[in-house]
């Protein structure tokens, strides 16, 4: 059946609450790291959904997952479990800290059981005035109130009335900063193990251990934030396992349904108890759709190839990025960790990214920005190596049209 009205950009205007501002091509389809929109135009994709669509586009495994289930059974709600649900999360406390697993639909949604979570179990364990959080400038948690009180960006959560209290922001890579703000009545930290919105910045060693440490001085949760970071994207299937810090509650989504819907929080059972029948649920919460593609996603990247394979890619994309560098001096730095990547513009482009952004969508590549002044790359973790260089070509051309 054809539509009696245009499917374009413009229709998004008409019908569309404004509070996105998506570019003008419409993708229709992909496979693996190419996409094609409308006018059957296509591009590499380095962008992954925002770090989303680890294994590229329909992956065979994740589209034999959902064919597979969408034939058995679609959804129960949690008054009933799964078999799909149960799998995911045994295979998620099989290969993490954690003993214990909530399930979500979103980054946003598994931030907000955390952090629910950590401040009932403080309540319960050490008294009702133990109630502070303490999180990061820059960082970024998500779009709930609670959540995005809690990311380092006041702008986000101004401007809807009174925010949820007791939440305060320190520096990150700042230990001092934490120090001064961090007492008994500090329940936990949230922070990301690479801040990614903010602007792709890895934590110094000694921040990172040092944070853990102030928690466990303070009898603090340590939250970790990974639902960019996590499941495989920096090379480990999860960040904290290269840190060699182990938070006490851990946040997954994005990467952990490689594009459908689904978020999780992991801890320990000692922790998890504290959210007893009732206290906080979801109607969607482990639909057996989502845990069916999220399995198949832990089974294909949980493994020394997709995980090696993310370090050895990563290699390409900073040689690439170098070499373009050379070139047309753009970059002040290029960072971040595994195939979560940005380039830093130099002074002359400072508040430019998205123009760089624009210009790569018309030459043929997808990507993305981190804050006003990086472009980042969070491609799939399996792009073949053809396809960085081939999307590295496309956006050199975009970069040569931006600086000539
Ligand atoms: C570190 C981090 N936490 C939470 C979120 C929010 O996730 P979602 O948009 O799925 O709610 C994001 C999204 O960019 C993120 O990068």
């Amino acid at each position: 059946m054809s539509e009696q009205f245009s499917v374009n950009r413009e229709l998004f205007d008409d019908v569309m609450v404004p509070n996105y501002a998506p570019s003008a091509v419409i993708p229709v389809r992909g496979q693996g790291s190419r996409v094609w929109d409308q006018q059957d135009k296509e591009y590499v994709d380095l962008a992954g959904g925002i770090a989303v669509n680890c294994l590229g586009h329909c992956h065979p495994a994740l589209v034999g997952a959902i064919q597979e289930q969408s034939e058995k059974i679609w959804h129960l709600s949690n008054v009933m479990t799964n078999e799909p649900a149960l799998r995911l999360a045994k295979k998620l406390v099989d290969n993490t800290f954690a003993e214990k697993v909530y399930f979500a639909n979103s980054g946003a949604e598994s931030n907000e059981a955390a952090l629910k979570l950590a401040r009932r179990w403080a309540i319960d364990v050490h008294g009702s005035d133990k109630t502070q959080i303490i999180a990061f400038n820059q960082g970024f948690h998500g779009r709930t109130f609670f959540t995005v009180t809690v990311g380092g960006q006041a702008a986000y959560s101004d401007g809807f009335g009174p925010k949820p209290g007791d939440i305060v922001h320190a520096e990150y890579n700042n230990l001092d900063s934490v120090k001064a703000l961090i007492s008994d009545k500090t329940c936990a930290i949230m922070i990301e193990p690479l801040q990614g919105e903010g602007g792709i910045v890895s934590p110094t060693d000694e921040f990172i251990k040092g944070v853990r440490q102030l928690c466990d001085e303070h009898n603090a949760l340590l939250i970790f934030d990974e639902v960019q970071t996590g499941a495989g994207r920096l090379g480990s299937l999860y960040a904290y396992m290269d840190l060699g810090v182990t938070p006490d509650i851990l946040t997954t989504a994005k990467g952990l349904g490689g594009g459908f819907p689904i978020g999780a929080m992991l801890t320990t059972t000692d922790i998890a108890k504290h959210l007893k029948i009732g206290t906080h649920g979801s109607t969607y919460g482990g639909n057996p759709l989502a845990c069916a593609v999220s399995e198949a996603v832990i089974d294909v990247i949980n493994t020394p190839k997709v995980l090696n394979g993310v370090k050895a890619k990563a290699k390409i994309f900073a040689d690439g990025l170098q070499a373009i560098n050379t070139k047309y001096n753009v970059f002040k730095e290029i960072r971040g960790k595994g195939l979560l990547i940005g380039a830093v513009l130099n002074d002359e482009y400072q508040g430019k990214a998205k123009d760089f952004l624009v210009a790569a969508m018309s030459e043929g590549v997808m990507t993305l920005v981190a804050g006003a002044s990086i472009v980042r790359f969070a491609p799939s973790l399996i792009i073949p190596d053809e396809d960085i260089t081939e999307g590295l070509a496309r956006f050199e051309k975009a970069i040569a049209k931006i600086t000539a």
